[in-house]
């Protein structure tokens, strides 16, 4: 597999996204020039170490890189104020520098908390994405958005800080689940359904050699595609100023789903996304943003990768309307106190609708819970 290469075009803040196989052992070489001291800190987690750390170690040995390894437990509650704490201790305890490399081995969980660990780690310091699961390949490793969950709601606690490099080796998804494989893949269906139907027309046909073991040029195919449409949004508006916010299709709604189940494995965060973007095609047509054969389109898609579609889907009692609302309304998007929600005209036009009727939002919850 030839190796890909992904431009994310930030003035002094550039850096390219390396996209193929093997990348792991050659890790070592791609870090190397990166930095001031032979010498790097790599935080991961316990199923990542066991899974992917030989073959990372073995990259980093073949450079004569020395490195300490920081293993936090898996999962979302990692993301949380207890785990950075444990983290920047332990980052100081190692003498971590501002100029030395510290490297975010693992999924979404270990890139999102490592970034924000290193944006406040001695006013600054760098930090490189090694991501091993679909969707922090396909998303949670470019961009720089890095962040905790607080009681109060999901990612509220964070920082813009962009990594050095990211290296995405399509074979560390090999000792994924599968579970988690359809999880990150509806950030996939994702970049679709924001702004490219080709795209989606292409997953209709493709997605299960990407959701299926040993289909490595689809998925390298799929990373490289999704990280294009990232790069290029990232570029125009790194801090989410206008248009990043149509990457949050669906998360308005997925993160209160995600936080109503306690950010536990009951619900992951692909799998709140991919609920989360069927309710915004649902209240799109409610409306009359978007036709209903549409929604049903998009939709059958979602649910034919085995990502839940409606409330039902989730096998667990549902939260309370109003507790979905309350934490909808903790939002990011935001704006003097007004809800902002991404919806969709049809499969690759997203918008950005701002002030959204609350009353009708809290209407909508209900039928859907009660459903
Ligand atoms: P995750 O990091 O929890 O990883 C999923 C599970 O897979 C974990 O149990 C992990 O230990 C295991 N794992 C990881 N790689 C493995 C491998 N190669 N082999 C075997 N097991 C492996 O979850 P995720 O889905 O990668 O990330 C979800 C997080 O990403 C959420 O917190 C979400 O908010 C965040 N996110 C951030 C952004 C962003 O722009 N910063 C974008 C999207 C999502
Ligand atoms: N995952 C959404 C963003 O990075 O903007």
């Amino acid at each position: 597999m030839t190796i890909e290469k992904v431009a994310v075009a930030l003035d002094e803040r550039s850096y390219d996204i390396h996209i193929g196989d093997d990348l792991l052992e050659c890790a070592g070489a791609y870090l190397s020039p990166l930095l001031r001291r032979p010498r790097l800190v790599v935080v991961t987690d316990e199923n990542v170490l066991a899974a992917q750390g030989p073959r990372l170690k073995f990259g980093l040995n073949a450079e004569n890189i020395q490195y300490e390894f920081v293993t936090l437990p898996p999962g979302e509650q990692t993301k949380s104020f207890a785990m950075l704490e444990k983290l920047t201790n332990a980052l100081l305890e190692l003498e971590i520098e501002r100029h030395d490399l510290v490297v975010a081995f693992g999924g979404g969980v270990i890139g999102d908390l490592t970034g924000f660990a290193c944006a406040i780690l001695r006013r600054g310091c760098r930090f490189a994405q090694v991501p091993t699961t679909l969707l922090a390949q396909v998303d949670s490793s470019v961009g720089g958005k890095t962040a905790i969950n607080a009681r109060h709601g999901k990612n509220l606690v964070g920082a813009f800080h962009q990594p050095v490099v990211v290296l995405s080796d399509i074979s560390a998804l090999s000792t994924l689940p599968s579970r988690e494989i359809r999880a990150g893949y509806a950030e996939v269906i994702k970049y679709g359904f924001v702004s490219d139907r080709q795209f989606s027309e292409w997953l209709s046909k493709n997605g299960s050699k990407i959701l299926e073991m040993g289909e490595e040029k689809e998925r390298q195919f799929a990373v490289k595609k999704s990280c294009e449409t990232k790069a290029a949004i990232v570029a125009a508006d790194e801090h989410e100023n206008g248009k990043r916010a149509l990457l949050n299709f669906g998360h308005t709604f997925g993160h209160a789903f995600e936080g109503a189940f306690g950010y536990t494995d009951k619900l992951l965060h692909g799998e709140a996304v991919g609920l989360g973007m069927s309710l915004a095609f649902d209240y799109s047509v409610r409306v009359g943003m978007c036709s209903e054969s549409e929604a049903t389109s998009a939709k059958a898609q979602i649910s034919k990768s085995g990502l839940p579609t409606t409330i039902a889907d989730l096998n667990s009692a549902p939260p309370s309307a109003p507790e979905l609302m309350h934490l909808m309304m903790q939002d990011k998007k935001r704006e003097a106190g007004k809800l902002t929600l991404i919806l969709a005209k049809s499969i690759g036009d997203a918008h950005i609708v701002k002030d959204v009727d609350i009353a009708d939002i809290l209407e909508f919850l209900k039928e859907k819970t009660a459903a």
